[in-house]
């Protein structure tokens, strides 16, 4: 078999590059270990900043979600009691967020896919790719009991951290920088009304919480618990508990609890591998990135990845120019990074560090007080979390 594109990968970043490049009439086939149904199962984030939006736009797959999605102009922040609001929208001149769970975006991706008859071989096993350092790549996988071998000419690694491509990159072209967090994040997600209709990011002395939600009559909530706790000896009530001593009265007052329908423990890490391309094979999203969810970036740097590689692909196809593969990963990482900051200052002002002593408190309310009395502290914040333009610093 032959493809322009054999891309390893049906989250996100895979499903999205495939509807760029076949918008541009670029062929492409999706080799994914799991089955459709195990990839939708898995829940994330559901915060997507302007810049993807507009690439689901572009890739037509918006529809659903300017319907379903929720459009948020502000966030709040709660520290010593008190709840203060970062008016985005009005700080970074009109942006906002739409909130709109990755499990939809995943979702409205692969019945696009569908629809258009575009080839995705789901429970590809042994996924196996070749020859990346020549023009003439190959990747071979296993169904049935059988061999498949495939030609292209470029390959897209879209297959998230404990994927195959970065592993098959020779170590001594690659550099990593990782940073594991000392706590997690224990999520649930439960059919009652959000407490508050923005998120409340919560700093407080029994560690983070967050509220967010999925719809209006759908929340999602997180606390940061040791990395030691077992999700089944979380029960329901304990959770409710406490995500009630970590919010202000008025939250308390209004949360609404309820059964849950899906609890998990997700460990926070910082990862960035560089560079993001070797030969002709590419590396896009969780692949080479991962950050804290603290600022709500995973999704979008993969969605933005994903623009740079299909635009730098088109490029070659129809301009017959290598200017966009050759600076792909330059371009990525410089985003990468900045949002890799964002996500880390975030998480490290937000959390309770075990190993930090009670100034380390003062000094997270003091800089946490500071920003909320202050412009251009309340701007930075902003605009790094609606997301930074696709040029930013070129
Ligand atoms: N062969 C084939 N498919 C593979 C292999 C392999 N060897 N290894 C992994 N995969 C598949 C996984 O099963 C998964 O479906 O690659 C896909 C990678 O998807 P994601 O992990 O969702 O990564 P990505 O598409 O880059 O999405 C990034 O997901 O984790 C969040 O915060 C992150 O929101 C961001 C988004
Ligand atoms: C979520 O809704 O899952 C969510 C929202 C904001 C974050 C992280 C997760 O920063």
């Amino acid at each position: 078999m032959r493809t322009q594109v054999a891309i390893i990968g049906a989250g996100p970043s895979g499903l999205l590059l495939g509807q760029l490049l076949h918008k541009a009439g670029i062929d492409n086939i999706i080799l994914e270990r799991q089955t459709g149904e195990h990839v939708l199962g898995r829940v994330r984030a559901g915060v997507l900043e302007q810049v993807c939006i507009d690439l689901l736009d572009e890739a037509g797959v918006g529809e659903r979600m300017h319907k379903e999605g929720l459009v948020h102009s502000g966030i709040e922040m709660l520290f010593d009691g008190q709840r203060h609001r970062v008016d985005m929208n009005k700080l970074t001149g009109g942006k906002n967020v739409m909130v709109y769970g990755q499990t939809e975006v995943t979702h409205d991706l692969m019945n696009a896919r569908q629809a258009e008859g575009l080839p995705t071989v789901y429970e590809a096993h042994n996924v196996k790719v070749h020859d990346f350092d020549t023009t003439r790549p190959r990747v071979t996988y296993e169904k049935n009991g059988q061999t498949h071998p495939i030609e292209c000419d470029f390959i897209a690694g879209c297959d998230g951290f404990h994927g195959v491509c970065r592993a098959s990159a020779p170590r001594s072209a690659i550099s990593e920088y990782e940073k594991v967090y000392p706590f997690g994040w224990l999520g649930i997600l439960a059919d009652t009304p959000p407490v508050c209709e923005e998120l409340i990011y919560v700093n407080s002395p029994r560690g983070f919480a967050l509220c967010s939600q999925r719809s209006k009559t759908r929340s999602r909530y997180y606390l940061q618990v040791p990395l030691t706790d077992k999700v089944e000896e979380w029960t329901d009530e304990a959770f409710w508990q406490e995500l009630r001593l970590r919010l202000d009265d008025e939250a308390r007052e209004h949360l609404v609890t309820g059964p849950s329908f899906e609890k998990s423990i997700a460990p926070l890490r910082s990862f960035v591998t560089e560079p993001m391309r070797f030969g002709r094979m590419f590396l896009a999203g969780d692949a080479c990135h991962i950050v804290p969810p603290t600022g709500a970036k995973g999704l979008n740097l993969a969605a933005t990845d994903v623009k740079y590689l299909s635009s730098a692909m088109i490029e070659f196809y129809q301009e017959k120019s290598e200017a966009g593969i050759d600076t792909y990963s330059q371009r990525c990482l410089g985003r990468v990074w900045r949002a890799e900051r964002f996500s880390w200052w975030f998480t490290s002002l937000m959390h309770r560090f075990p190993d930090d002593g009670a100034i380390v408190a003062k000094f997270q309310h003091a800089e946490l007080d500071y920003l909320m009395h202050s412009e251009s502290g309340q701007r930075m914040i902003a605009e790094n979390y609606v997301g930074l333009p696709l040029d930013f610093g070129s």
